[in-house]
This record gives structure tokens, sequence and C-alpha cells, in this order.
């Protein structure tokens, strides 16, 4: 019996450490997109229909809509829960403080089209727990019109006890670079470790409970459609990200009377409303609009054996498309351990602008690009038709190594790639953990042309 949730595991996917003695088995459905159906009760859930008369054990049928009614139907979400009490039933919402997290309008600072890279958000020394712990790096676009998407980062010291939370706003990717996380959700409970994610779309309830004493990581809020896995083109039908290794959770619920407190992201503010008995009381439910997780280290590479690079959207997980067919809203992406093999070849990433903006984040290890300065935690900002590319030292190693293959190995960074340029924060540029001299890393890229031809010289 799990020690949080009263239902009964029947597969195991990941065992939780909690302390020295306890352990966690949670269990998962396999399928990415799926339409599940779980029950953490027998015969919890209807059959043949979502909303009987009267719902066994006296549950109360509720459906979440992730999509329009009227969206296509490959592109239709929505998931029947099968609840001890409905939703609705919680006091009137107030407003919380502001806190560091940042919602639209992202205007607090002018955007400069320099290069950015930020060292660490600390991890707090005040007990601050996921919710509390939010930053915001920078963000575009606007929540009220379903385009574009914020980076923060969560650092935290301890778990969410008496309190829940939900986005109205948008889908949280949730990329720990640090500790693991323990998240029990509406639809049953999820473990997180770094190198693995995990999306929790809009409107699902949920309480993040630390496994280790710190945690840190990476979050994309996107306002968008929801993730999707890009399309694959002649790479054919494996490959990159496959279906079957994203994870749902399994039906658990929790039957408790209590003093508990509903935290709402909704229209770019938080808001707080007090509930009588734990929200994550759904004992069954059926439906494609659920929280997953996805094991980074599962990523099927693909990439050159002959010469040059591919576009690195080869490395694309999940992508959020925008209204223009091929622009996405915002690419998730990542760049882990694999062969380089390539012929006569530059291996590093090339130098480039690109109309896309990049935002990037460290796992482990070190970014083939940049030997010293990018660290786990850390992050870096490039806007639409900044340049960027490999620092001095980088390039003069490249240029004159030894083409043998090698492995890149122990080493995991991530991308938010958005068609919309991010703005910084006022705390991403005032915090003080921008660093100063990022430029100096490629101001040692000098000239090393030298004309031959009388035209050049004449000219
Ligand atoms: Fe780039």
């Amino acid at each position: 019996m799990p020690e949080l949730f009263e239902s009964t595991p029947r597969a195991i996917f990941s065992i939780v450490k909690r302390g020295k003695k306890m352990t966690t088995t949670l269990q998962y459905q396999s399928g990415f997109g799926n339409h599940f159906a779980t029950e953490a009760e027998p015969a919890a859930l209807p059959q043949g229909q979502n909303s009987p008369q009267a719902v066994a054990y006296g549950l109360y049928a509720e459906q979440l809509s992730g999509s329009s009614f009227l969206a296509l139907r490959h592109e239709n979400q929505r998931t029947w829960l099968y609840k001890i009490r409905p939703s609705v039933v919680h006091s009137k919402f107030s407003p919380l403080p502001k806190t560091l997290l940042c919602s639209r309008p992202f205007q607090e600072i002018e955007a400069p089209p320099d290069q950015m890279r930020w060292n660490p958000v600390p991890i707090p020394k005040a007990k601050t727990d996921f919710v509390e712990g939010l930053v915001t790096i920078a963000g575009n676009g606007d929540s009220a019109s379903l385009r574009g998407s914020a980076v923060h980062i969560y650092a935290a010291n301890r778990s969410m006890d008496d309190s829940f939370f939900y986005n109205a706003d948008g889908d949280l990717l949730i990329v720990p670079e640090k500790g693991t996380l323990e998240i029990a959700t509406e639809f049953g409970i999820m473990s997180v470790a770094p190198l693995e994610i995990c999306v929790i779309p809009r409107g699902i309830k949920f309480q993040v409970k630390l496994i280790d004493d710190t945690a840190r990581g990476y979050v994309c809020e996107n306002y968008g459609p929801a993730f999707r896995l890009p399309h694959l083109g002649p790479i054919g039908s494996n490959g990159l990200a496959n279906p079957r290794d994203f994870l749902a959770p399994m039906a658990a619920y929790k039957n408790e009377r209590g003093s508990f407190r509903l935290i709402a992201k909704f229209h770019g503010k938080l808001w707080q409303a007090e509930i009588n008995r734990n929200p994550l009381d759904v004992v069954a439910w059926h439906g494609n609009y659920y929280p997953y997780k996805y094991d980074l280290r599962l990523f099927n590479v693909i990439n050159t054996v002959s010469f040059d690079h591919p576009d690195p959207s080869i490395f694309t997980v999940l992508s959020s498309p925008s209204e223009y067919a091929g622009l996405s809203n915002v690419d998730f992406v990542i760049f882990p351990p694999r062969w380089m093999v390539a012929d006569k070849t530059f291996r590093p990433p090339y130098y480039h602008r690109n109309c896309m903006s990049e935002y990037m984040g460290l796992i482990e290890g070190v970014y083939d690009a940049k030997l010293e300065g990018f660290v786990p935690g850390g992050g870096s900002l490039h806007n639409c038709m900044s340049a960027h590319g490999p620092d001095a030292e980088t390039f003069d190693r490249a240029t004159s190594a030894e083409l043998k293959p090698h492995k890149i190995d122990n080493t995991m960074a991530i991308m938010f790639e958005s068609s919309l340029v991010y703005a910084p924060t006022k705390f991403a540029m005032e915090s003080g953990l921008l660093q100063d001299n990022y430029l100096s890393c490629w101001q040692d890229l000098d000239s090393k042309f030298e004309a031959t031809s009388t035209a050049s010289k004449k000219r």
C-alpha cells in the first residue's frame, strides 16, 4: 500500500525512495496521447456511458476539458473524473501577494538583442515549496490569447503540505535539474527525477513533495496548443521520443478531511481558496487529458553518419504548434549523450542566427558549444536573430581535432525554443545572476582570413 494514497499498484515502473527506509512503488500507463481508463476501486468507472444517473460508490462525475468542445477529433482532449466531491466546492478566491512568478504582459524590461547567460538560481534559505519557489526568467505572448510561453525556475527546500496548485493559464513542462519530485495529482502520483520530465496540463490540481532535501529545475509554461510529438518526415515511424515511453499515472485518491489551500494561477496572478477536503480525490478516470512523464534517457537520437549537421530540430522531444504551419509556438529540445562521427566536419554546433528565440538550460555535464560558464541550473538566452555559437576555445579545439568517432557522454542540455521573443524579467536582469562577461567568450574569435588574390588586395 502506498504511503500517500489509497490505491494498490498493479505494475511497478518506478520506486521512489523516501528517507532511508520507506519506498513508494508507483505504477503508470504507457503511451503518448492515449485514451486511458483507470480505477482505484473495483467497478468505480461507469461502463458504456460517462454520466450515469448515480455513480458507483456515491462518486460525482466531472468532465475536465483541455480543448474546446469543437476541436478536431485528433486534437480533442477531455477526461471524465469520478470524484469524492466535485471541484466546485471551495471558498471564494482571494488574490495572493505578487511573487517572482511573472505572467502577462512581459513588459518589465525592454528585451535587448544581447546574448544573455545566468548563474543558477540559489536554493532559498527560508522554507520554500515548489509554488513559492517559482521565479520567472523570461516570457512571451499572452495566456489570454493562447500564444506564447514563459521560462520559470523552481528552487525549493520543502514539500507542499496543506496546499494544492493548479494553473489555468498554461500547461507546465517541469524539468528537474536537482532533486527528485513526487508529484501527487488528481490523476495519480508521478515520480520525476533529474533526466526525466513531466507535463501537467492546465487545470489539473497537484501537490509537489520533495524526496531530497532540496529541488531545483526548469519550467516551461506553455500558453499555446498542447505539446505533441513532432512529425518525423523521412525519419519514418520510429525515433526521437517514442510514444510508448511516455507514462501516465494510475488512478489513486486521498479520502481526507482537513484544512487545505487551493492555489490557482489564473489570468496571470495567483489566487487562493480554502477547501475542507483533500482535492486529490479522483477514484477513477478515463480520457486523453492527463499528466504524463518521460525519461529523457530513452530519447532515440538521430544524427549524421556522414558529414555536416542536420538542423537541431532532430533533438525535438515535444512541440506546441502555432497558427502557422511549421512554426512552433514553443518546442522542447534536448541535447543528450550521443556519438559524434561526422567526417571532414566542424562538429560543435555551428554559428548561427535564428528567427526563433532560444532559452537553454543544463541538467548535467557540459554543453559541447561552451566549455565554461554554462552550468547545471543556469541558463542562456539567444533571442530572435541574436548571433551565437561555440566559444573561442571550443572553436580552436574543434578545428584542429582528429575526427575520430567519440561519444559526448554524461551531458543533458535542454532548450525551450519559441517563435516569439523572450522578454527577460526584472529578476533575470537585476538579481545579480546575469553574467556580465558572457560576450567575452567570443571576443577572441579574431579574423584568420588571409587574402591571396590581386583583386581582393586592390579593393
Ligand atoms: Fe542556437
